[in-house]
Parts: C-alpha cells; sequence; structure tokens
C-alpha cells in the first residue's frame, strides 16, 4: 500500500518547491513531479512539512506533589492534532535509580503513545552509582541529560554536581540540557514574597526575574566550555538569557536555545489578573515575561543565536493548580502547548514575516532532530526519512478553545487566539493519524521509541578541538633544572 501527497509545495529547512511526495510502507519512497500510488492525499494549496518535533515535554511527570494531568495518551494524540509527530519527554529518577525511571517512562509510552517518542534523561544528584550508569542509559538510545539549577531542595543540582556530570556527558557523547534559573536566589525571594503578605501567582513572577535566568544560563555555558561539552539551555524566555547564549555562539562556542512558544506570545500581564485561576494556570518557570523580550527572542530564531521552539508541555488540571490558593509556592509550575505550537507560530511568525516558512521548519523540527543526532531520519522531506509529515493548510483556521482540543486539560493559555495554519493531514511513519475535521483519535501505543546515538557532529568536532588545546606538562631537560636543597 503506498500513499502519495499530491499538488503541493514540499516546505524543508533549506529550500521550497512544488513537488508529490510518494510514501512506500513507513518511510518516503520518492520526491518530484506527477507521483502515483494507492491512496491519494490532496495538498492543493497547502504546504508538505516535516512533522514537528517537541523537544520538550512532561507527561504524566511527578512534581510539586502531584502528577502532571497530561496523559502519555491524550497527550500524543494532542501533538497529532496539532501537527507535531514526535515528543522528547523528560525521565526524573528517584535518587541514583535512573534504569528504574527509565523503565517506567518505557511502560507508560509503550502502552499509550499514538506519536513516535524519545526521552532526556534527568540528573538530579551526583554519585559513582550515576556516573556508572550513565553509559547504560546511553546504550538504550538516551543522548542527554537534563540538569535543573532551580526548584531548591528538589530537583536543584550545584554546580560541582553540574561539572562533573558535564564531564562525563562529553566523555559519553551525550548532550547536557540545562534549566538555568538561579535556584537559590528563587528560594530566597519566595520566602521574602511570603513574608511581604504576597501570597498569590503574582509572587511567582516576581520570585523569578529575567536576571536570575541569565546569570544561571552564563553559569551553565562557562561550566560546559569548562567541561569540554555543547550545552542546550531549556526555555530561553528573556533577553538576559539569550544574550549570554548569544555572546557565546559568538566565541564559537556550542550553546544552544529553546524558546517556548508560551515566551513567544504571552507575558506577565496574566498574573496580574483578578480571577486567581485565570492567573495560576498561567504560573511556570520562568514565568512569562515583560512584553519588552519577545522581539529578541523572535529576531533570535530569524538570526539562528536560538534554534528550537518548544512547549515544555507540562499540564496541570485546574483544580491541581488550587494546592497553591494560599501560597504561590506551592502552585504545580507548568502550562500546556503542545497541540498549539505550530498553528500559533504559524500565525505569530509567519503570517507576520518574522519567519520564513524555512525557518519555520527548522525551528519546529529539523533543527532539533541535527541537534539530538536523529536527523534526517526524523526532520526532513527526503527518500528513505521516516514519512512523519504535517500537510499545512496557511487557510484553516479557528479560535483555540479548552472546549475542542484534544488536550485533556480544562482550560488553554491561548484560549481565544485565532490561528490559521492547521494540519490538513498530520502522518506519522506512513500512517495518517489525523485529518482535519474528523475526530478520529490515533491509536495508542501505535508511536515507537526513537533511539538516538551518541556523539553528534559538533560534538565529535568540540571534543577534537579540546583534545588538541588541552592542558601539557612542560618537559624540561633534567640537566638544566636546578638542584633542590
Ligand atoms: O514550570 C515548568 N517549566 N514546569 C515543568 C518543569 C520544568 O521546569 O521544565
Ligand atoms: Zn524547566
Ligand atoms: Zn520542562
Ligand atoms: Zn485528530
Amino acid at each position: 500500500m503506498s500513499i502519495v501527497i499530491k499538488g503541493g509545495t514540499v516546505v524543508a529547512a533549506d529550500r521550497s518547491h512544488a513537488a508529490d511526495v510518494l510514501i512506500e510502507g513507513e518511510t518516503i519512497a520518492a520526491i518530484g513531479p506527477d507521483l502515483a500510488g494507492d491512496t491519494v492525499l490532496d495538498a492543493e494549496g497547502a504546504f508538505i512539512m516535516p512533522g514537528g518535533i517537541d523537544p520538550h515535554t512532561h507527561l504524566e511527570m511527578p512534581f510539586m506533589g502531584t502528577t502532571a494531568a497530561e496523559t502519555w495518551e491524550s497527550g500524543t494524540a494532542a501533538a497529532l492534532a496539532g501537527g507535531t509527530t514526535m515528543v522528547v519527554d523528560f525521565v526524573i529518577p528517584e535518587g541514583d535509580d535512573l534504569l528504574g525511571a527509565l523503565n517506567i517512562w518505557e511502560e507508560r509510552a509503550t502502552r499509550q503513545a499514538s506519536s513516535d517518542y524519545s526521552y532526556h534523561m534527568c540528573i538530579t544528584g551526583w554519585s559513582q552509582a550515576i556516573f556508572e550508569v550513565m553509559p547504560q542509559v546511553v546504550a538504550r538510545g538516551v543522548n542527554s541529560f537534563k540538569h535543573f539549577m532551580a526548584y531548591k531542595g528538589a530537583l536543584m543540582v550545584n554546580d560541582d554536581q553540574m561539572f562533573a556530570s558535564f564531564q562525563r556527558c562529553a566523555e559519553l557523547g551525550a548532550l547536557p540540557l540545562v534549566h538555568a534559573e538561579n535556584g537559590d536566589i528563587v528560594a530566597a525571594l519566595q520566602q521574602k514574597l511570603l513574608a511581604d503578605g504576597i501570597t498569590g501567582p503574582e509572587g511567582h513572577a516576581f520570585s523569578r526575574p529575567p536576571e536570575v535566568e541569565g546569570e544561571a544560563t552564563n553559569r551553565a555555558i562557562m561550566i560546559a566550555d569548562a567541561a569540554g561539552v555543547p550545552v542546550y539551555i531549556v526555555h530561553t524566555s528573556c533577553e538576559q538569557a539569550h544574550e549570554a547564549i548569544r555572546r557565546a555562539r559568538q566565541k564559537g562556542m556550542r550553546v544552544y536555545g529553546e524558546p517556548l512558544i508560551q515566551h513567544l506570545v504571552l507575558d506577565e500581564s496574566v498574573y496580574a489578573n483578578a480571577d486567581w485561576d485565570y492567573a495560576a494556570q498561567r504560573v511556570m518557570s520562568p514565568p512569562f515575561r515583560d512584553k519588552a523580550h519577545q522581539d529578541g527572542l523572535w529576531a533570535g530564531l530569524a538570526a539562528g543565536s536560538l534554534q528550537v521552539v518548544a512547549t515544555d508541555h507540562c499540564a496541570f488540571s485546574a483544580e491541581q493548580k488550587r494546592m497553591g490558593l494560599d501560597n504561590f509556592t506551592r502552585i504545580p509550575n507548568g502550562t500546556g502547548g503542545l497541540e498549539d505550537r505550530l498553528p500559533v507560530l504559524w500565525t505569530k511568525g509567519v503570517e507576520t514575516g518574522r519567519l520564513t516558512p524555512n525557518e519555520f521548519v527548522a525551528v519546529t523540527s529539523t533543527n532539533i532532530a541535527r541537534i539530538l543526532n536523529i536527523y534526517p531520519r526524523k526532520g526532513a522531506v527526503l527518500p528513505g526519512s521516516d514519512a512523519d509529515l504535517v500537510v499545512l493548510d496557511p487557510k484553516l483556521g479557528k479560535t483555540i478553545s479548552a472546549a475542542r482540543q484534544a488536550s485533556i486539560i480544562d482550560y488553554n493559555v491561548f484560549e481565544g487566539v485565532e490561528v490559521r495554519g492547521l494540519p490538513r493531514y498530520t502522518l506519522s511513519r506512513g500512517e495518517v493519524v489525523h485529518s482535519a475535521g474528523r475526530n478520529e483519535a490515533p491509536r495508542p501505543g501505535r508511536g515507537r521509541f526513537v533511539p538516538r546515538p551518541s556523539f553528534p557532529a559538533p560534538h565529535r568536532a568540540l571534543s577534537t578541538w579540546k583534545e588538541i588545546v588541552a592542558p601539557r606538562a612542560v618537559v624540561r631537560d633534567p640537566a638544566l633544572m636546578p638542584i633542590g636543597v
């Protein structure tokens, strides 16, 4: 059985061209004019792109005394409905048991996922046991390790632990990821705000100013440089953090930055809303920022100083958010966006001229596929690539509403936003898993794990360079040495 997508424009990260796409089985067989297949999908007036890859999700994540309500089943179905065909989720171990945690994530995902998926492993402490087990994690196809510089007393690691883990990543050809906020300062500001009587969600934003993110981003970059490893900064939300990334890249450091669709579009005014629920539902870390930060983030995506737009989808119900009714520090941190990332970015990015369609593909799919070392199996429209495709219709629009979303969350931070650029079709490994106007849920469990090999090219280049410039002892002629006393 073959499928041909006819009459559309193929939009890749490097170019756009009119062509049909022939799919045989799970992969792309041919791209060109006048192709024929058993089933024809009409792409007239639409763009054929690589499916979105969201490298930052927390499905069913145990966090802050509860568990994120978006399940692997609902979250991956929401992803496909929005044109995202692969998610990368964060495995959170208890203590040293990295493999045990990986097994738990694997059990949930295998049973429920309808999109393809992969994992990052979180390093939430440091020990000889973690040092020894990291190669086994890499051997299981997980080539990235995440470090939290915030969430003091819970997930946070200190500089010495991060340096040790980054050095291990360098040896293993794995990529360290960092949540960059100064957790000590955040904890102190939280206590001060509570003591001053600020207990509502606005306190969340006051306790995490852009400076604490800028400082931590810079520190993470310096630690990565000392360890000789590339580094990927998650949820870059502000100019201070972007500036640190830009500066490092100009010095030739391999540093990547990931703004979220939420930070590109929403701002801190939400926390002043008179409705407590509305404000609390928008509590995430880092918080939404003053609008003045957004232009720089958009410019960074076009200029290449920022590479990826993600969601950090970590969605709690309205009821769960009320755990922090008397105290903003107990509001579970996280927002959603998995279903809306592509259409919101298309509408606010491409339709405004901030991004070209090719840049849109780069930041939603191709760049992260390369960074995570799965290109061109994913992130490409090329013969031999997995047929993970979105047929994006620039005329197809909607008003975002929780009442009509695939996600099971009872609100949406983009509620009321008008978008265009919805998928006419989403295909995952050659299967049509979403068609506009049809409400058929994809089959849970059809998604597959995507293993990611270690040592992506920039990692290899950096370790070669680091070896050449490594400190070396000066060899001196013993005959010329001064005689000791
Ligand atoms: O508030 C957020 N971002 N929650 C999810 C965990 C994290 O920090 O990424
Ligand atoms: Zn984070
Ligand atoms: Zn996150
Ligand atoms: Zn659907």
